[in-house]
Order: structure tokens, then sequence, then C-alpha cells
């Protein structure tokens, strides 16, 4: 009984409370609504626009389109390796309202005042590609005031963060270029209800600050209207930005072009040496440990996007696999040259068929031999010499033919890899 009675108390004094709230509100609303001589006519102007005003509700007749025009102005970009743009920008919303009409001439002349977006119908453009969905959300948007005009247009020009997902190709860095799309629209009206315009070109690139590591260029801006199988009758507009990012590549071409092409030269003066050299070994060494250096260099400086490699990359890997055959190479002609061993057959008669040669004469016999080349004196110049000599002379002349058989081929192999790569870019 006694819990009873205590709870019926509370019942009472919590309607009691209930009820005084309400008188209070109602209170508050008409008479502020009703002691509007008194204030400024600013104020004035805001009870009689906002007094029986709901943000929730679409400011037209439920079959008439509310025109929502857009305009985008970048001011900065960061784009990740990982391929996500982010864009700073300021995004004008232009629209009707049918409810926030006046006549200026009430109201001292007034002929548009700030709102707080809070207080507005506000149209929901979300971006549809974001890779973030905080970024843009109407947080930002309602920390700006919006500009509301008698005819009852209404501007809000919020700065805003777009996050969106790129496609990245880093398959000719450091020339890459990347596309990327960001898509805007109405996240729950059909085209019917709502629908988006572009202003002018849509976008307006006159406050972008350039990007040290980027070049940004819109490629285009443009409304699409698309339609699909479940509503026949509703249409879903959307507008598309894509961006062209062109990377600036002075400082890659400087540190990992340039270098490539170094590479190539020492690969090939390592195969132009005398095998018989020390500096041939020295040098081949050292064109083996720096294409290492370079392929660590450059794997951590790649991006990596796991389906293409970039051709850069199999440039060295190609590059690499050309100086460790010049380093084996080395080795195998230095140990041919020591051999004393009788030669084979084959091998004996091919030297002899190029050193038939003239072209194969010159540039098998070096300075010296070259003047002892004429057959006669060859033969009476080998008769002198002890028996085991001969045998090392005429491998020495094999190897010479190695040697400017796989400097050509080293060459040819270059520009085999050249022409590929950098075709297949050009192309592209
Ligand atoms: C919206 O835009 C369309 C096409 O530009 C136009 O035909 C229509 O009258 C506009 N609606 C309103 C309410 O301004
Ligand atoms: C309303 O007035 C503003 C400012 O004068 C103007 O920019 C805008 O185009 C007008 N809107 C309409 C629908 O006439
Ligand atoms: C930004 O880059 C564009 C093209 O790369 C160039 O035309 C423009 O002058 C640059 N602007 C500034 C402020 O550096
Ligand atoms: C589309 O409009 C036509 C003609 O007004 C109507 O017959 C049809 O039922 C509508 N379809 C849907 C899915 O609303």
């Amino acid at each position: 009984m006694r819990i009873l009675q205590i709870f019926g108390f509370f019942v009472i004094l919590w309607h009691g409370q209930f009820a005084f709230r309400m008188k209070e509100t109602e209170d508050i609303i008409t008479g502020g609504c009703k002691k509007l001589e008194n204030t400024t006519p600013l104020l004035r102007l805001k009870k009689y626009l906002f007094c029986d005003y709901d943000s929730t509700v679409r400011p037209n007749h439920h079959k008439v389109v509310t025109n929502i025009t857009l305009r985008l102005m970048p001011k900065m970009m960061e784009f990740t390796e990982d391929g996500v743009l982010t864009l700073h920008s300021w995004m004008s919303f232009f629209w009707t309202d049918t409810f926030l009409t006046w006549t200026p001439s009430n109201y001292n002349g007034l002929t548009y005042i700030h709102v707080q977006p809070f207080y507005l119908w506000m149209p929901d453009i979300y971006v549809y590609n974001s890779g973030d969905m905080t970024s843009n959300d109407y947080q930002t948007i309602f920390n700006t005031e919006c500009l509301v005009f008698n005819n009852g247009s209404v501007i809000c020009v919020p700065p805003i963060k777009i996050v969106s997902k790129c496609d990245p190709d880093y398959t000719y860095w450091p020339y890459d270029q990347h596309t990327c799309l960001i898509t805007l629209g109405s996240w729950s009206h059909i085209g019917e209800e709502m629908d988006v315009h572009l202003d002018g070109t849509g976008v307006d690139m006159n406050g972008y600050e350039n990007n040290t590591q980027w070049d940004m260029k819109l490629l285009n801006a443009k409304k699409i209207v698309k339609k699909y199988k479940c509503c026949p009758n509703d249409t879903f507009p959307r507008i598309d930005y894509t961006f062209l990012l062109t990377r600036h590549y002075s400082i890659h071409y400087r540190a990992y072009i340039a270098p490539a092409i170094a590479l190539i030269f020492l690969t090939l003066t390592v195969l132009w040496l005398d095998s018989r050299s020390v500096e041939r070994v020295a040098m081949a060494s050292i064109n083996f440990i720096c294409h290492l250096l370079c392929i660590f260099d450059l794997y951590w400086m790649v991006p990596f996007n796991g389906i293409n490699s970039p051709h850069i990359m199999l440039f060295y890997r190609d590059s690499l696999i050309l100086a460790t055959f010049a380093l084996i190479l080395t080795a195998l002609l230095r140990k041919l040259q020591n051999i004393s061993m009788e030669m084979p057959n084959w091998i004996s008669s091919t030297t002899t068929f190029i050193l038939s040669n003239k072209a194969g004469r010159f540039l098998v016999l070096n300075d010296e031999k070259s003047k002892i080349a004429d057959g006669g004196i060859v033969i009476e110049d080998n008769l002198n010499t002890p028996k085991s000599e001969m045998k090392k002379e005429s491998w020495r002349h094999f190897a010479t033919i190695i040697e400017w058989l796989s400097f050509f081929c080293v060459i040819l192999t270059y520009v085999i890899i050249l022409i590929t790569l950098v075709l297949s870019g050009v192309t592209n």
C-alpha cells in the first residue's frame, strides 16, 4: 500500500513537472513571436521565417524537384602512395528554399541574412566513393553559416575534406599518372526529388595551391543520370569529377633514371675491357655491387600496388642479370686464358674462321699483334714460341672473340630491354 502511495506521488509530481515544462516552452514560442515590434528587423525576420520552419522538410511541393547547384573549389590536395586522394576544398551549395522568402521593405530593406545551417533544410550530398565517411560529414557543413536571400535562394560554402580512393598504377614510375574519381550525389533522394547541377564548369581551380609532388588537373566534371532496373520511373543523378595527377618526376629522374643510364655504360665498359686486366675484375665487382645498392634503394622508394611491377624495377632487374653475367664471364675468361689444354677441334676451327675474316682480325688481334697479323709472319712467329705458349695464344684469341661477342650481345640486349620498356610506356 505504502509503496503504491509513494509511487503515485511520484507519478503526480512527474506529470506536474511535465505540464509546467510544456507551458514554459509554449510561452517562449508564442510570447517570443508575438512581441516583435520592439526588436531589431533582423530578429523580427528570423522569428518570421523560422517560427514554423521544419528543417527536416524538403522546401518544395513533394512533386517538385529541388535543384542543387554545386561548385567545387579545390584548395590543396594530398595523395598517398596507396592511392588515397585527400582533397581539401570549398564547396558551394546553391538552392532555392520556397519557405524562406520575404519582402525586404517590411524589414528595413534586409535582402539577405546569415543563418546557421543547423536551422535550415540541407541537401544530403555525399561523396559516394569516399574512403572515409567521417571526413565529409555534415559536422563541417554545420560549422559555417549560409546566406539566405529574400527570394529564397540559399548559398552555403563550407570547407570540406573529400577523401577518395584512386586506383594507382605505378608501372611507369616515376612518370606515373593517376586518374582519381570523386563522385557526389544525394545519398537518399531520387532525381525527381532532388537534382544536382554543375555551376558552369563545376570546378574553380583559382584558389588551388600547387602540390610540391603532384600536378593536379581536372579532366572533366560531368553530371551522370543513372537508371536502375528496380525503379524504372526514378533517376539517380550524380556528379563525377575526374582529376589527373601527374608526378613531378625531376627528383626521381636524378635519383633513379640517371644512375640507370650510368649503370648501362658501366656494364658495357666492363665488357669492353681486356678480361686479363685487374681493372675489369674490379670494375665488374663494383658494377655488380652498384646494381644491388640501386635495387635495394629503389625497392624502398617505389610504391607498390601489387599487380604491375614498375618498369624501372624490371629494368634494374634485367641490368643486374647482365652485370652478373659480366662478372661471371670475366672470371671464366681469366680462367680460360690460363688453360694449357689442347683446344677442341670445333673451337679452333671457329677461331680460325673468324681470324680469316678482316673484321674479325681487326677486333681480335689487338695493337701489337695486328702488325703480325699477315699469315706468313704469324706462322714464323708461332714457330719460335713454345708449344704451350701457342696453345695459350689460341685460347687467348678464342677468349677475345667471346669478349667481343658478349659485348655486342649485351648492347643488343640493353637496346631490346629499353625499347620494350619505354615503348610500352609510350603507347599506353
Ligand atoms: C530545376 O532544373 C530544371 C532543369 O534545369 C528546371 O527545368 C526546373 O524548372 C528547375 N526546378 C526548379 C524548382 O527550379
Ligand atoms: C535571388 O537573389 C540572389 C541575390 O540577388 C540572386 O543571386 C539569385 O539568383 C536569386 N535567385 C532566384 C531564384 O532568382
Ligand atoms: C601551378 O602549376 C601550374 C601547372 O603546373 C602552373 O601553370 C601554375 O603557374 C602553378 N601555380 C603556382 C602558384 O605555382
Ligand atoms: C512507372 O510509371 C508508369 C506510368 O506512370 C506506371 O504505370 C508504372 O507502374 C510505374 N512503375 C513503377 C515501378 O512505379
